[in-house]
């Protein structure tokens, strides 16, 4: 079994889905909101494109709704891209369904589907995300969000760290991509919260008063979960 990782959602073109895992990530924040979102008691998500798709799933569906566009909450929705608004005291959102969009990591997810499963990968989750890979016998590939089409180092990053939990069960050498993420979890993994702070999506975040975002989302393994895409829609596995 092999893993590869894709750069951005722009290369996906490059890449032959067929018969393989995808791991979507968006460390900053999609994926690691999502799986904090399932974590914390919400039954399932819809990662949708538009804003109007997220809105329309709100009033037809009585989903939550959150939104994001360029690091900041859209306006007219519940909540924005931030796992905090899943951690309220009281879990008042327990047992309700939650449609999402965000700028890069809806988009992504919504363009990986022609793979044989999805799931939704993150520092949060990434030992739910190796253990699942691992039973699947299938190679895989991890799709980073990134940023408007471009590279961006923390979901590079966990690509190399996913890469490492699983060198004993895949082919991690022969993807220069996987080397140069594997490389890159190297440099990272001794203090990855100083190594991630060269992040461009960082800094902007820090400039939007989104830091506390930021050390949250890269806390290993806090939910032993996996949100995998079921039909029309991500689910707990
Ligand atoms: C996303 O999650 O799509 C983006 O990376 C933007 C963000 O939440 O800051």
């Amino acid at each position: 079994m092999k893993l590869d990782v894709c750069f951005s959602p722009d290369l996906l073109p490059c890449y032959d889905l067929l018969g393989k895992v995808v791991v979507v990530v968006d460390i900053l924040r999609a994926t690691s909101t999502i799986v904090t979102a399932l974590g914390e008691g919400v039954t399932h998500v819809f990662p949708v494109a538009s804003l109007e798709e997220c809105a329309a799933y709100g009033q037809q569906q009585g989903c939550l709704t959150a939104a994001e566009r360029d690091g900041l909450p859209a306006p007219g929705f519940d909540l924005g891209n931030s796992p905090f608004g899943f951690l309220t005291a009281g879990r008042p959102f327990a047992g309700r369904a939650l449609s999402i969009s965000t700028t890069n990591g809806t988009a992504a997810l919504r363009r990986s589907l022609a793979a044989e499963a999805v799931v939704c990968g993150a520092f949060l989750n990434l030992e739910a995300v190796a253990g699942f890979l691992r039973q699947q016998h299938r190679d895989a590939l991890v799709v980073c969000a990134g940023w408007k089409g471009q590279f961006c180092l923390e979901d590079t990053v966990f690509a190399g760290a996913l890469a490492t939990r699983l060198a004993s069960e895949f082919d991690v050498a022969s993807s220069d991509a996987t080397l140069a993420a594997l490389h890159l979890w190297q440099q990272a993994e001794a203090d990855l919260p100083a190594y991630l702070l060269q992040s461009a999506h960082v800094r902007r975040l820090n400039s939007l008063e989104a830091s506390h975002d930021f050390n949250f989302c890269l806390r290993l393994d806090a939910y032993d979960v996996l949100p995998i895409w079921q039909h029309d829609r991500l689910v707990r596995f």
